[in-house]
Formats: C-alpha cells, structure tokens, sequence
C-alpha cells in the first residue's frame, strides 16, 4: 500500500486525476471503476479540464461504477447515472457503448447484477477509484458485508442513509437500498486507488492500517498488492 498525504482537498484530487491520466496514455482503452458522493467532484473537475486542455482522450476509456441507488430512474437528479453525466460523462468524449453503470431501474435486481458482474469479470477492471463512508463502506458494502461479496443487492445503514440524505432535496425520497459491486469485485481489479478528505473521514481511514476487520469493510483493502491512498491532512490524523 502506498500512502499519499496532499495538504489539502484540491491537492488531493490533482494527484489522483494525474495518476488516472497516466493510466489512460499508458492504455488508451484502460477500464476504470469511478465513484460518486462528494470526495471524487474534484478528480472529475481536473479530468474535464485536462481534457478541454486536450491532454487526455476517453474514446477508448471503459467505464464502469461502483454503484446505484435502488429503485431509482436514471433521469433522476439523485441517481448516480445523472451524476456521472453531468459531472463526466457529457463533458469528455467517451462513448456511450463504454459506459457501463448499474441501471437503478432494471425489473429484475438479480439478473442486472449478475449481468453487471459478467461484464465486469470479462472486461477486468484496470483501476477502481473508490471513496470511503465515514463507517467504512466502499461502494455500498456496509459493515458485515462479506470479503467473498459480488454484484448485489444491498440495504442501507441508518448511518449512511442519514449522511448521504444531504444530497436528496426532497427529504421522503431518500432511498434506503442500492445496487453495489461487492468486495470480491473490488479486490479484483488491477490497481485500486481510495481517496479520503476531512477529519470525518479519519477514523475509517485509520482502519487501513489496522486489524483487518469486516465491520471495517474498507479495511480489507490492505490485502490488495496495488493499493494507492490518497488523502488529506484531516483524513489523514489519525495515521500517525
Ligand atoms: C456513498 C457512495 C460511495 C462513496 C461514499 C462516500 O455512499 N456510495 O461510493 O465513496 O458514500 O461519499 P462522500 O465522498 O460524499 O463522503
């Protein structure tokens, strides 16, 4: 695990979209599992802009996320699909076809996570940014989620329904379960990089370093040989 400690927010999300651009000219194609919430607004501001800078090209660039809200349409302004287009998506030239994002308004749950799993098992993921909950979940893996988990279903914790509720205008719309991509998934793809800013994040940060624990889901990530963190100083406090 390799740990990088930015001054701040903006440092923080320069470094990692820096790592993602040099990941897209070594393999144009590169398949990348992107996150939502708040954390990674800064990477996609830098990737837009390198962009436009004509620095990167995503035309080849296979995308994935990690997962959505459910039941959701993807129209709606708190669903994932509407974040990744409007914070991504529609800002850089990557192409529809190699778009892959779980659909919050699939009939069947089970058959689009089996599906989602199957392409994600084919295409192999070259790079999974992730985020961390302030208790530890990545994607939408609570704590007790299984080390073994795939594609699935998932219920919400109190806790991160309460935390994420700040994005939902309309507070009786807030969702309690969601599609995710399960650990296993995670700790299957080639290169992982998780950022972390502000001090709430700390204590969930501090888990990396630790015993490795399934109440701490984001703590099993150590195992992984290809561990990049980025954080800032108030994630980073209580490493030392
Ligand atoms: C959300 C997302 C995660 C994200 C996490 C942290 O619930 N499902 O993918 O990493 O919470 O979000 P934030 O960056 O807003 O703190």
């Amino acid at each position: 695990m390799i740990i990088i400690e930015t001054k701040n927010y903006k440092e923080m999300s320069g470094k990692a979209s820096e790592l993602i651009i040099d990941g897209i000219k070594r393999k144009p194609n590169l398949a990348i599992c992107f996150a939502t919430g708040n954390t990674p607004l800064g990477i996609y501001r830098e990737l837009v802009k390198a962009h436009k800078k004509k620095k990167v090209s995503f035309s080849h660039v296979r995308s994935f996320n990690s997962d959505e809200y459910y039941p959701i349409s993807r129209k709606d302004k708190n669903s994932y699909n509407y974040y990744m287009n409007k914070n991504l998506f529609d800002k850089v030239d990557i192409k529809k076809k190699n778009i892959n994002i779980l659909n919050g308004e699939a009939g069947d749950w089970k058959k689009e996570c089996l599906e989602y799993e199957k392409k994600i098992r084919k295409n192999k993921i070259d790079l999974c940014i992730l985020g961390v909950g302030r208790n530890g979940h990545i994607a939408f893996n609570e704590p007790g989620s299984s080390f073994n988990s795939k594609t699935r279903l998932i219920k919400l914790t109190y806790n991160t329904i309460k935390t994420n509720s700040r994005f939902f205008k309309d507070k009786n719309k807030v969702l309690k379960s969601a599609l995710t991509i399960g650990i296993k998934t995670i700790i299957n793809a080639r290169k992982i990089i998780l950022i972390a800013s502000g001090k709430e994040k700390a204590i969930a940060v501090s888990k990396l370093v630790g015993r490795i624990d399934s109440k701490w889901p984001v703590s099993v990530l150590r195992r992984h040989k290809n561990l990049i963190v980025i954080i800032d100083k108030g994630a980073g406090r209580l490493l030392k």
